[in-house]
């Protein structure tokens, strides 16, 4: 039998995810030490770009439910020295439970899964972070219950991060306003699939009209620094700052994946103030990632 994968959101169903956030939500106000559904098992964790907060919730994932993460980086795995991605696939699936993958090309991931005989688990490519999204939708199940038929607000670059949510709007019936400069907008056709929930504005204002959730990431990936400075003066109006959190609703949430860079994307004063959400939904990725290894390893 083919092994389930979590390379997009889009692997889950509408009801697979809201079951991955309510477990999620349980796990971590029932934590209970002697659960370990995941002894003896190990996950390969291979990040051909930087991590602290996947590569730690992994490990202590693991870790809590009784298991093992392995890390590997290209410097120090033959992936690095050009082994192709099907005889890797083949391979490290061999030994291990389940694969956990950060790289570039989206590509690399879905081919990893092709060849891979466990799950294979996208911590992050350019097109895409589903991992990001478990948590940062059971943050807002948390703060304040379903998100179906809610607003929420994108602001900055139309990034792995913002196909995501549009990803998450499509599963979980909530509306998508996003604001991106010309030139730095989604993927048209991820913009198609998601129908009317999902509508472009030309000024961040606009768009934050009666958001209930606001969220923006960096102006530059990895992998973009050099376009740093160029990016600041394109993305200079695309900022969440009071003007933005007054112009959505009273109790409106904010979120970010974090790492942050205050002054640029977002204000110090939005990020480090009450309605920032930012590190309960850094905490999340733990729980959300811990239902999610269940789901892809325990469920028969
Ligand atoms: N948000 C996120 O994925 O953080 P890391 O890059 O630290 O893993
Ligand atoms: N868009 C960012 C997210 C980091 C978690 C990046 O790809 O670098």
């Amino acid at each position: 039998m083919n092994p389930r994968h979590f390379t997009s959101l889009l692997d889950l169903s509408g009801e697979e995810f809201r079951g991955i956030i309510n477990r999620a939500i349980e796990l971590k106000n029932n934590h209970d030490p002697d659960y370990q559904p995941l002894k003896g098992r190990l996950l390969a964790m291979i990040f051909e770009k930087s991590s602290t907060r996947t590569r730690i919730s992994f490990e202590a994932g693991m870790t809590q439910f009784g298991g093992n993460a392995s890390f590997l980086s290209p410097r120090d795995t033959q992936l690095g020295r050009g082994e192709p991605v099907q005889d890797s696939a083949k391979v490290i699936s061999s030994m291990v439970d389940c694969i956990m993958l950060r790289t570039d090309k989206h590509e690399t991931v879905t081919i990893f899964a092709r060849h891979s005989s466990v799950p294979v688990i996208n911590g992050l490519t350019d097109q895409q972070h589903p991992c990001q999204l478990l948590a940062d939708m059971q943050t807002y199940f948390e703060f304040r219950g379903d998100i179906k038929g809610k607003t929420v607000t994108w602001i900055g670059d139309g990034n792995n991060m913002c196909h995501s949510y549009i990803h998450a709007a499509m599963l979980l019936d909530f509306n998508l306003n996003i604001a991106c400069p010309a030139g730095y907008q989604p993927l048209p056709q991820f913009i198609k699939a998601a129908g009317e929930r999902v509508r472009l504005f030309n000024t961040a204002l606009e768009a934050a009209q009666n958001a209930d959730l606001c969220v923006t990431d960096v102006w530059a990936s990895m992998g973009q620094e050099e376009e740093q400075r160029q990016r600041e003066l394109v993305f200079k109006d695309y900022q969440i700052n009071a003007a933005i959190m007054n112009a959505a609703h009273k109790d409106a949430l904010f979120m970010h994946c974090l790492p942050a860079h205050r002054g640029e994307e977002v204000t110090a004063e939005v990020i480090d103030g009450p309605q920032s959400v930012v590190f309960a939904e850094a905490e999340n990725r733990l729980h959300a990632q811990k239902a999610l290894l269940e789901f892809l390893l325990c469920k028969k």
